[in-house]
């Protein structure tokens, strides 16, 4: 009696683990096949099957090699091979590519001969920018299709599924930089105006001289030797430089300005850089500056990228009681 019961017991154990087992099974395969599918329909509704990603010339995996540069000040192939877990000869020869068309710069990394320094040219930020608008604007309009809560749903899935797959948090920089496009002068004289007026009470004629400043860029622009810089975080403009030319061996910097929300990530000390740097490769010997004492966190940026104070000056400008300070770099 006993016997048999254990007997019994134990087959329908064995029945009830053998449905476990076939459930587990079929529910894996489930899984696994939702998985597929839902890869298969969202490498199409994003429009990485077509053959030029997002309208462009590049393929998928040469705008997400451009995407790293982009929002990186410098970085090495070794170091875009191991973020994207790409071929080593596959890099090399998309990177080579690259270079022959003039979207990247290649320098001798300072702490290992071996390897180069990687950064977009102004062509590459350029090409960059577009592919970002492009697909920027792809999102949008998918995301119009939906409700607002449905936005939230579907961005927090996402946001689920990277934190289950366990996403690295990113070592980028959080924004990228751009050369000027339409709409940019407007949008540096707008925050030029706003921003004065709310942090240091200068009046609208500080907004008719960016005015001025921006039209005389655009209408006089000299793209061999001078340059706008404008630095986006999410889409949006945050931040701008100027390097213009005063004459043939002296550039001038001007309208450094980053929005309150994206200040204290580096984007002005990065602008400044971008200005030095180019100033260099263009043959310039000095950058000059015309900044105003109470222009703290400026200061210190252009006192740390070495540039030095070599005349101040009290005036009555915008509204307001001033010094002025005209600062200059050697290069
Ligand atoms: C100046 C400005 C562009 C800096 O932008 P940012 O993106 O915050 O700059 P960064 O993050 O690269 O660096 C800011 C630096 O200033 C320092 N700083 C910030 N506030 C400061 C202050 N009140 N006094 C001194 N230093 C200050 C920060 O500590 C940081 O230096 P660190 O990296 O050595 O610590 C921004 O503050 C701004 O737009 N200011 C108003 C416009 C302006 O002054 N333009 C200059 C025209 S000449």
């Amino acid at each position: 009696m006993i016997k048999s019961n254990i007997c019994l017991t134990m087959a329908s154990k064995l029945v009830v683990c053998c449905e476990e087992t076939c459930m587990a099974t079929s529910t894996i395969a489930q899984r696994l096949e939702a998985i597929r599918r839902f890869n298969r329909f969202y490498t199409q509704q994003i429009g990485v099957l077509t053959e030029g990603y997002l309208e462009s010339s590049f393929s998928l995996t040469e705008a997400r090699v451009i995407y790293e540069l982009a929002h990186h000040e410098t970085t090495t192939a070794t170091e875009l091979g191991n973020e994207l877990g790409l071929d080593a000869g596959y890099l090399s020869r998309i990177l080579r590519n690259f270079k022959n068309h003039g979207l990247i710069d290649k320098q001798p990394s300072p702490r290992d001969g071996r390897q180069s320094l990687l950064r977009l040219t102004e062509q590459g930020q350029a090409a960059f920018a577009k592919l970002n608008a492009r697909s920027h604007a792809d999102i949008e309009t998918m995301l119009s299709r939906l409700s607002a809560e449905d936005q939230h749903r579907l961005v927090e899935a996402m946001l689920t599924i990277e934190r289950l797959l366990g996403v690295q948090p990113e070592q980028k920089v959080p924004y990228i930089l751009r050369p000027h496009q339409p709409g940019d002068m407007g949008w540096v004289v707008h925050r030029h105006g706003v921003l004065y007026a709310q942090e240091y009470g200068w009046d609208e004629q500080f907004e008719a001289l960016v005015a001025s400043i921006v039209a005389e860029f655009i209408q006089n622009y000299d793209p061999k030797r001078e340059r706008c810089w404008i630095a986006e975080m999410n889409g949006e403009i945050v931040g701008s430089v100027f390097l213009v030319k005063k004459s043939d061996t002296v550039a001038k910097l001007r309208l450094l300005l980053v929005e309150p929300k994206a200040r204290g990530f580096g984007i002005g000390r990065r602008l400044v850089d971008e200005c030095i740097r180019f100033a260099r490769q263009t043959g310039y010997k000095t950058i000059a500056l015309w900044t105003n004492s109470v222009l703290l966190a400026a200061r210190h940026i252009y006192e740390q990228a070495g540039f030095r104070l070599v005349h101040e000056e009290p005036h009555h400008s915008f509204g307001q009681d001033l010094i002025g300070e005209t600062w200059e770099l050697n290069l």
